[in-house]
């Protein structure tokens, strides 16, 4: 998620109040349970005590963590099963939110949280992705470039450790999301997720993400796409799944368009 490349006039929206981030979704017609619509109480107060400890880790804006931390309570209050998995991770802003989220709400029986990343940067963009995308990645000098995203596993463990949240329910799989995905559902194809973020910007490793992915999510889990508004090839992956899949999801925006997301939902119900 590369914010610097936004037009000035969704910067100026991102700046905006949080009431945005909150309303948007209930403006939208019923799509069956929405989980976002059932905040629970201590909504503001998670919000306040999370996002300030892993904003040095995340290069999402405040709103898209402040939608992350209301699907994790969502998730957890309509008690859809599955672990919560980042395909992603950068230095584990959002992964970290994610956790103390829930440790926060249901510290007893944590779920597995599944981190994909090659820890060692973005690969080189295809002409699929966009001549946006081709001047980001070669522009090296930009403020925005943050060394091609590159963070090592030892810093996102480290980043784990100093907020109190590496143990053994945080599984790591270092590698090309091509290689280490399909290879985690080989090994666990009965797992079940709840929250899917994918947040690897280009085409080919949103693709190979859903792919693999999607199926293993829960009924009215949440699939968070980070790069939807940003990125041409992400946004095209997203449609050619959904179509070839024959899937009728709508694409829900966070807030002010910095992000998406859909809910994993047969048919609409209400
Ligand atoms: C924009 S950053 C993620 C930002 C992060 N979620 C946050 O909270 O700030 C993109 C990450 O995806 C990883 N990545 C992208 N494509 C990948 C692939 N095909 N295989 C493995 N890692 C990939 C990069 O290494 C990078 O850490």
């Amino acid at each position: 998620m590369l914010r610097h490349y936004l037009p000035r006039f969704l910067q100026k929206v991102l700046q905006g109040n949080r009431a945005m981030a909150i309303a948007e979704p209930t403006s939208l017609p019923a799509e069956g349970v929405h989980p976002v619509s059932d905040l629970s109480a201590t909504e503001g107060s998670a919000i306040e005590q999370i996002i300030p400890k892993i904003r040095p880790y995340s290069m999402v804006p405040n709103l898209g963590l402040e939608y992350l931390v209301q699907a994790v309570q969502s998730v957890i209050g309509q008690q859809i099963p599955g672990d919560f998995v980042e395909c992603g991770v950068w230095k584990g802003g959002c992964a970290a939110a994610m956790r103390l989220t829930e440790n926060l709400l249901q510290p007893q029986s944590p779920r597995l949280l599944h981190l994909f990343d090659s820890f060692e940067g973005l690969p080189p963009v295809q002409s699929i992705d966009g001549p946006l995308a081709r001047r980001w990645q070669e522009d090296v000098n930009s403020p925005g470039y943050f060394d091609n995203c590159t963070a090592s596993l030892e810093l996102v463990q480290q980043n784990f450790h100093q907020l109190g949240i590496l143990n053994s329910t945080v599984k790591f799989y270092k590698g090309w999301f091509e290689t280490t995905v399909p290879q985690f559902v080989q090994q666990n194809p009965e797992s079940k997720i709840a929250i899917l973020r994918l947040d690897g910007d280009w085409y080919e490793s949103t693709k190979v993400c859903l792919e693999n992915l999607y199926p293993l999510v829960s009924e009215n889990g949440i699939i968070i796409i980070d790069d939807y508004y940003y990125w041409d090839g992400c946004a095209l992956a997203v449609h050619e799944y959904l179509g070839k899949q024959g899937l009728n999801h709508r694409i829900r925006s966070i807030a002010d368009f910095s992000s998406a997301y859909m809910i994993k939902q047969a048919h609409r119900e209400v």
